[in-house]
C-alpha cells in the first residue's frame, strides 16, 4: 500500500492508473477510521480496479468553536485496517500541502446546502466542497464514495459535481450502524457510557417516525414533535434540529405526501451527533 502526502504524488500515481485504463475508487475521510468508512473502502474494492482512501482532519469546515483541535487522530490504526482491506494508496497531507501560504481560493456550495446543518454550521459546507473539489483533482478518479451517514453532505457534495461537471461519479453507500442501532461515527468515542444511551435517542426517534409513517400518520409537525419527545426523553442535551423535508430538495414540507427523509442534529454532553432515516414512499 501506498502512503503519499504530497499532491504531486498522489496524483502521478493516480494518472498513471489511469493510463492504464484502470478504474480507481476514491474515499475520502478524515480518518480515526470505523465499520462506516470501511464498508467504503470495501465497496470501492469489489467495483474498481484500484481504491485510494484520504486521511485529512480539513480545518476549513470546523468552526471556530468546533473540534478541530480534539477531533479523534488514529493514524497508524487507520493504516493498519486500509493495508488489510487491501487498500492501493492513502493520501494523508500535511496541512501545509493542502493550504500553503497564500492559499485563498473556495468553492462556493450549491443551494442546497443552506438549511439544516447549513443554519447551524455557517461556512462548514463551503469549507467541505472545497477540499473534496481539491481531492477530487489530486485523486481524478471513475468513481468516489460517501456515507448516507451525511445526508446532506451527500446531496452538496452531488450538487456541487454536477453543476462544475466533475467527470466522476458519486456514490453513496448505506449508513452503518451498531447493533443497537446508533450510527457509526469517529465521534462516538467521546462519549461516556451514559451519554452513549442518550446518543441512542437518535436512532430511537428515527425508527419511531419511520414506523408512524408507515402507519399512516402524514402530519410532519405531530411526527416532528414526537422526535423531540424520544430525544430528551433519552437523555439528549440540546437539539439542533429534528425535521422531516423532502428526500430530494430538502425543502420544508407539512404533510408527508412525498418521499421525504427524517433527520437530527443533537448534542449529548459535549459531543455533537447527526443521523437520518429515509421514510418509505
Ligand atoms: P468523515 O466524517 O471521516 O467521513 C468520511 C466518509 O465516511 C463520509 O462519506 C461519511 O458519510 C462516511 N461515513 C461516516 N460514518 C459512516 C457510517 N456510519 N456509515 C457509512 N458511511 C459513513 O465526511 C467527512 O469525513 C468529511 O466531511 C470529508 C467528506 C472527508 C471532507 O473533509
Amino acid at each position: 500500500m501506498k502512503i503519499v502526502e504530497t499532491p504531486t504524488e498522489a496524483y502521478a500515481h493516480t494518472d498513471h492508473w489511469r493510463r492504464e485504463g484502470l478504474r480507481i475508487g476514491l474515499i475520502p475521510t478524515m480518518g480515526a477510521l470505523h465499520a462506516g468508512h470501511l464498508s467504503l473502502a470495501e465497496r470501492s474494492r469489489q467495483e474498481c480496479d484500484i481504491t485510494v482512501v484520504t486521511i485529512f482532519v480539513n480545518p476549513t469546515q470546523f468552526g471556530p468553536q468546533e473540534d478541530f483541535g480534539r477531533y479523534p487522530r488514529t493514524l497508524q490504526e487507520d493504516l493498519l485496517q486500509l493495508k488489510q482491506l487491501g487498500v492501493d494508496m492513502v493520501f494523508t497531507p500535511p496541512r501545509e500541502r493542502m493550504y500553503p501560504e497564500g492559499f485563498s481560493s473556495s468553492v462556493q456550495p450549491p443551494a442546497i446546502a443552506e438549511p439544516l446543518e447549513g443554519v447551524r454550521r455557517p461556512g462548514h459546507y463551503q469549507g467541505v466542497v472545497t477540499i473534496v473539489l481539491k481531492l477530487f483533482q489530486i485523486v481524478p478518479a471513475t468513481i468516489a464514495y460517501f456515507g448516507q451517514k451525511d445526508y446532506q453532505q451527500l446531496a452538496v457534495i452531488r450538487h456541487m459535481a454536477n453543476d462544475l461537471n466533475v467527470p466522476i461519479r458519486i456514490e453513496g453507500c448505506e449508513t452503518v450502524r451498531e447493533p443497537d442501532g446508533l450510527a457509526m461515527s469517529s465521534r462516538n468515542r467521546y462519549l461516556s457510557p451514559e451519554k452513549r444511551h442518550a446518543a441512542l435517542g437518535l436512532w430511537k426517534a428515527l425508527s419511531h417516525v419511520k414506523a408512524e409513517a408507515a402507519n399512516g400518520q402524514t402530519a410532519i409537525a405531530t411526527l416532528e414533535k414526537q422526535m423531540e419527545t424520544i430525544l430528551y426523553d433519552a437523555g439528549v442535551d440540546r437539539i439542533d434540529y429534528a425535521r422531516i423535508v423532502d428526500r430530494d430538495s430538502l425543502a420544508d414540507l407539512t404533510l408527508l405526501d412525498r418521499p421525504a427523509v427524517a433527520l437530527i442534529a443533537a448534542h449529548v454532553g459535549p459531543t455533537r451527533l447527526i443521523d437520518n432515516l429515509v421514510l418509505d414512499d
